[in-house]
């Protein structure tokens, strides 16, 4: 029952763990995240952490799950006979649940973008894409319900149908493609009237602009682009064999995160400036923004429907391992369950997210803590719940498991760097992650 596919060969793995990680996190939260928290500021920051923070912990997270090969709501006690502590593991399950919910809200945006500027380019409508209402049709709940019930429906679709593998093998290609389309939007951006000034914004760090939130955000979301804490990246390991080698894994889906953040910056900022738009429009940003810079190419709408539809690809690879990993905890790895469970946890997640869609209409008045309902789900996932399960597993990986038998999966090379990351995990990281978490709270 409990029998664990394998990844037969590295890019595989590789593919298939990048395609989870690389989705909205990079390219939609991270420039807004920085047009909030001081842009250049922010991005330091960001690089900071994602190294010397994110890249341990993910190598800690694929270590875990190789030696463990199991899910995730088992792997825990599985390791270390405490039956408690799949707590760590039902944590992860309640962040990617939520995450599912309001990550839906974007998903349903940009499928109404599509069909949007689809209609726009079969009518034959001359209209500049730049003015394509984002409150009209952000602000409507009817369609922005639609569209992340749609979004929902085609992750429900995919899993039920088990054709995760067919869009990873679509990744190959579309991943690279992506990279193409950005680098021209970084182009056309950077070739704006006034641009400069975006780029000296993003890129140069001003210390007046560092604050505490900002370090607290910036922290969230290396974790948020890195799936940390949320036990995503624990699944995808423990289907990959013992030679798998999982430091250059990590290494990669670090590095085409920071390069997918700074492409995104690079695209949004010099226009922002250009257009008179304001860093700190919030969730939005990216959907104002982009359809202008599109505008001002040569066949604008088309490059800027088959780059949606790149985008849309991004989001369905992280959001069908976002239910995949309800899946495999709920059914414990059983597949006669997977329909009903794929189906029910599909309904529930379309229930909660109901309030995070509205946020940006109905819902809009209701603020308390960290913003409106959507910006509240958000902080409780990339703020509270993956920092607590990222400290769970360094607890465990440190305290608990065999150095030995670590090490032996963490793998040798000749730059012998288990034991600098092995107390890193030990001793350094869980007093970073206590400490920001607390001060969060003062
Ligand atoms: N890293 C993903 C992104 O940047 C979001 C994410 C966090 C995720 N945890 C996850 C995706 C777990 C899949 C599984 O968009």
């Amino acid at each position: 029952m409990d029998k664990q596919s394998q990844w037969k060969t590295s890019t595989g793995f590789i593919l298939a763990s990048a395609g989870s990680a690389i989705g909205l996190g990079a390219m939609w939260k991270f420039p807004y995240m920085a047009g909030i928290y001081g842009g250049g500021a922010f991005l330091l920051m960001f690089l900071i952490f994602t190294i010397f923070v994110g890249l341990p912990l993910l190598i800690m997270e694929f270590t875990v799950g190789k030696m463990g090969q199991t899910y995730t709501t088992k792997i825990y006690s599985k390791l270390t006979q405490k039956k408690w502590l799949n707590i760590i593991g039902w944590n992860g399950n309640l962040a990617v649940f939520v995450l599912f919910g309001f990550y839906s809200v974007i998903g349903g945006w940009i499928i109404i973008y599509i069909f949007n500027v689809a209609a726009q380019i079969l009518s034959f409508n001359q209209t500049k894409l730049g003015e394509i209402q984002f409150e009209s049709i952000i602000g409507s709940p009817v369609l922005t319900l639609i569209g992340q019930g749609v979004f929902i429906l085609l992750t429900m679709l995919i899993v039920m149908l088990g054709v995760e593998k067919g869009l990873e093998k679509a990744s190959k290609f579309m991943i690279p493609l992506l990279f193409i389309f950005l680098i021209i939007i970084v182009v056309k951006s950077l070739t704006l009237d006034g641009s400069i000034e975006g780029l000296k914004y993003i890129l140069q760090p001003r210390l007046e602009d560092v604050s505490m939130e900002g370090v607290l955000f910036a922290l969230g979301q290396s974790f948020f682009t890195l799936s940390l804490g949320t036990t995503g990246m624990i699944t995808y390991a423990s289907y990959a064999s013992k030679d798998m080698p999982i430091k250059t894994s990590a290494v990669s889906i670090v590095l085409m995160n920071i390069l997918v953040s700074v492409l995104a910056g690079l695209a949004i900022f010099p226009a922002i400036k250009s257009f008179g738009y304001k860093p700190t429009e919030g969730p939005g940003l990216l959907f104002k923004v982009l359809p202008k810079v599109f505008d001002q190419m040569a066949f604008g709408s088309g490059f800027y429907l088959i780059f949606l539809i790149l985008f849309l690809f991004a989001a369905l690879t992280s959001s069908i391992s976002l239910l995949e990993l309800n899946v495999s905890n709920f059914t414990k790895n059983d597949n006669t369950k997977r329909k009903p469970v794929a189906f029910w946890a599909s309904i529930l997640v379309f229930i909660i997210s109901i309030p995070a869609t509205l946020s940006f209409s109905s819902l809009s008045g209701i603020k308390f803590g960290a913003g409106t309902i959507f910006d509240n789900m958000d902080f409780l996932v990339s703020n509270i719940l993956m920092p607590l399960g990222a400290l769970g597993t360094t607890l465990v990986v440190g305290h608990l498991l065999n150095k030995n038998e670590l090490k032996e999966h963490f793998g040798n090379n000749r730059f012998k760097l288990f034991l600098p990351w092995y107390y890193l995990v030990k001793f350094v990281l869980p007093i970073v992650i206590i400490v920001i978490f607390i001060v969060q709270f003062i």
